[in-house]
């Protein structure tokens, strides 16, 4: 019997080389999702910000498949920007996605895996979840209490064969495609600070990790038998969380603030 991964937002990205890699895997049966019709077989209209959407998805995936073994909450957006500069709509959209839609999916998901009694939720989550970066405040937040959502979730799980795991990347490595980045336009309060954030987010000097590594480490919790609640990526992502937790937070913040000067 095959397993039945569902991955949200393929279209692009790492969600892309998620469902390309673990289709390559004869064992698997990968549905992914988008916000728009691409005709591509296994690919099937969502948005996450939708219950409605939400419910036709997983519809449509039942009748199909009968079951979900694996859910993998990819997901996201990540908009730039200073906390003054950002317009009420711009906040409650990334909270949308990235907070609320990945809960809901959560829940919708949770019916199904209660119904089986087995299921795994994987959740793209980030290092923002640990260490928020300048000009980043909703990303961080939103997957920061994502983390904090998953924690509580874990030990209502813990009597289940169903499990919660959250995978946390630092940056990924950019490509040509369109970045996950985007920026706001209407910043009132652009001080000299915040354009050199842009400016270090858009090229390559900042630390990141291959999705291809990602991807491994989401296939070695697919195949775990009991999968740990976090994995961080990548030694850099161990070391400033190591740095995070033994040293006082001016320091490190500090160490944070260099790198963006
Ligand atoms: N990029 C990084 O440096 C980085 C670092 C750490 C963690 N991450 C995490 O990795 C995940 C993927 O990031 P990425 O860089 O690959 O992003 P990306 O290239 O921008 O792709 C995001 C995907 O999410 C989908 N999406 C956006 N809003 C959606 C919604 N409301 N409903 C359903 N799907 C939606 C998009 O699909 P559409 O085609 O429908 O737009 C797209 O396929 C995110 O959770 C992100 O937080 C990224």
């Amino acid at each position: 019997m095959k397993r039945i991964i569902v991955i949200t937002g393929v279209s692009r990205g790492l969600g892309k080389v998620l469902f390309d890699y673990l289709s390559k895997d004869s064992n698997n049966e990968v549905i992914g999702s988008s916000r728009t019709k691409n005709g591509k077989p296994n690919i099937y209209l969502l948005d996450i910000t939708n219950q409605e959407s939400i419910a036709e998805f997983l519809d449509k995936v039942i009748s199909k498949y009968h079951r979900i073994d694996v859910l993998i909450n990819n997901a996201g957006t990540n908009m730039i920007g200073s906390v003054e500069g950002m317009s009420k709509a711009e906040i409650d959209d990334q909270m949308a996605c990235n907070f609320f839609g990945t809960i809901h999916m959560m829940k919708a998901v949770l019916q199904v895996f209660r119904q089986q009694n087995v299921g795994k939720i994987i959740n793209i989550s980030s290092l923002g979840a640990n260490v928020s970066l300048p000009y980043n405040s909703i990303y961080c937040a939103g997957k920061a209490g994502l983390q904090a959502f998953c924690e509580s979730l874990y030990y209502e799980l813990a009597d289940s064969p169903i499990t919660v795991s959250m995978v946390e990347p630092i940056g990924l490595k950019l490509t040509d495609e369109v970045p996950m980045i985007a920026y706001i336009d209407n910043e009132k309060s652009f001080s000299k600070s915040s354009l050199k954030v842009r400016h270090k987010m858009m090229t390559h000097v900042r630390p990141s990790v291959s999705r291809m590594k990602v991807a491994n480490k989401v296939e070695r919790i697919i195949k775990s038998r009991s999968p740990k609640l976090r994995y961080p990526v990548g030694i850099v992502a161990w070391s400033i969380l190591t740095l995070k937790y033994l040293l006082p937070f001016k320091l490190f913040a500090r160490l944070i603030q260099k790198q963006f000067k």
